[in-house]
């Protein structure tokens, strides 16, 4: 791969489409950085005022891809492809497109001028910490990927993308948009998101069900979860096992491959195929289309679960019953 390039050599403006988790961290970091950015929202919506709010000079999303020479689409993946359908049309036949997630690249049948270069620059991790970590003087790491390299100079574009993102700071590592795409999805659905609320569900419902206050149960399977997340992402794995008790150590290391155990395994496995198959994009995009209601209805669901009043209880945020 190419050096990074100083941000200063890239093109401007920078457009972001999209001014959410990705886009808001993404444009407040390229602007300190010296880069002149323009941000595309759709009117009378929150992300049209939040980015005006921050001094932004905000366009629809068509006359921002017109005026920009490098293009960053943060939208949700959902939504991308019918929104880039409408705008794409204005793009210069030279832009950058830079995306932060691959989903679309790899699944959907976005259509680019030839000439222009398609990259993937994505932090690993959410806005916020992208943001913060920049406010601190470090950066997040970030995967770098080229799918289609118009003017030669792809990824050197996704580079000076990088820097400016302040990514560089840390690490650029290079990738395809394949990889990136199956392994981020694999990592939310197996553990980051799926497997770890799964968990912590089911270990809260066990102890209730056996009758123990719903509150304790929240607090020691829900809430020091992040105690021991922030070990394990300073440490790894063994350093972080060197900074719990004997006792906790064993149960570790005896009982945890318990919960982990073959079935949950091969259901790793399977659902590794279905994102390398495509399934689970076509379930997704098939689902997305038909106005979500197994998502819509699961989350209904989920805010209503009684860990959501033992959180409230644990945390002081409800007043306990007078006598109690
Ligand atoms: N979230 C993360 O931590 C994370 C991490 C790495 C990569 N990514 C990737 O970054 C990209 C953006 O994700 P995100 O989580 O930042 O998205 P998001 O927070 O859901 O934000 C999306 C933005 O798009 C706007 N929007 C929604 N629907 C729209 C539509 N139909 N037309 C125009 N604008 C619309 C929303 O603004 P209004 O509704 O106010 O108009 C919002 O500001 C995705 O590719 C995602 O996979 C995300």
């Amino acid at each position: 791969m190419s050096q990074v390039h100083s941000p200063n050599a890239m093109q401007a403006p920078v457009a972001i489409l999209g001014f959410g988790n990705q886009g808001a961290a993404h444009a407040l970091n390229l602007r300190d950085a010296g880069v002149p950015v323009i941000v595309g929202a759709r009117p009378g919506r929150g992300a049209h005022a939040r980015a005006q709010a921050l001094g932004f000079d905000v366009f629809t999303l068509a006359e921002a891809v017109a005026r920009a020479r490098v293009v960053a689409l943060l939208l949700p993946d959902e939504v991308a492809p019918a929104v880039w359908q409408q705008v794409g049309a204005g793009l210069a036949a030279d832009a950058a497109v830079i995306f932060a997630h691959g989903f679309n690249l790899l699944y959907g049948a976005l259509v680019f001028p030839k000439g222009a270069d398609v990259v993937l620059v994505s932090p690993t991790g959410p806005g916020r910490v992208l943001r913060s970590e920049y406010e601190a003087g470090r950066g997040l790491p970030a995967y770098l990927a080229v799918h289609q390299d118009g003017t030669g100079r792809a990824w050197d574009r996704a580079n000076a993308y990088a820097a400016a993102l302040g990514c560089a700071r840390a690490r650029l590592w290079p990738t395809t948009v394949r990889e990136e795409t199956e392994v981020d999805l694999f990592g939310e659905q197996a553990v980051l998101c799926g497997g770890m609320n799964a968990l912590v569900t089911a270990a809260f419902e066990t102890l209730t069900e056996a009758g123990f206050s719903p509150e304790i149960a929240y607090l020691e399977c829900i809430h020091q979860l992040k105690y021991l997340a922030d070990l394990l992402h300073e440490k790894g794995v063994s350093g972080m096992r060197s900074g719990i008790s004997g006792t906790a150590c064993y149960g570790d290391v005896t009982r945890g491959p318990r919960v982990i155990g073959e079935d949950s395994r091969a259901q790793m496995r399977a659902m590794l195929a279905e994102i390398r198959s495509g399934d689970f994009a076509r379930e997704w995009g098939a689902e997305a289309a038909s106005g979500r209601p197994r998502l819509d209805a699961a989350l209904k669901a989920s805010a209503a679960h009684p860990l959501e009043l033992a959180r409230r209880k644990a945390l002081g945020m409800v007043e306990p019953p007078v006598g109690a």
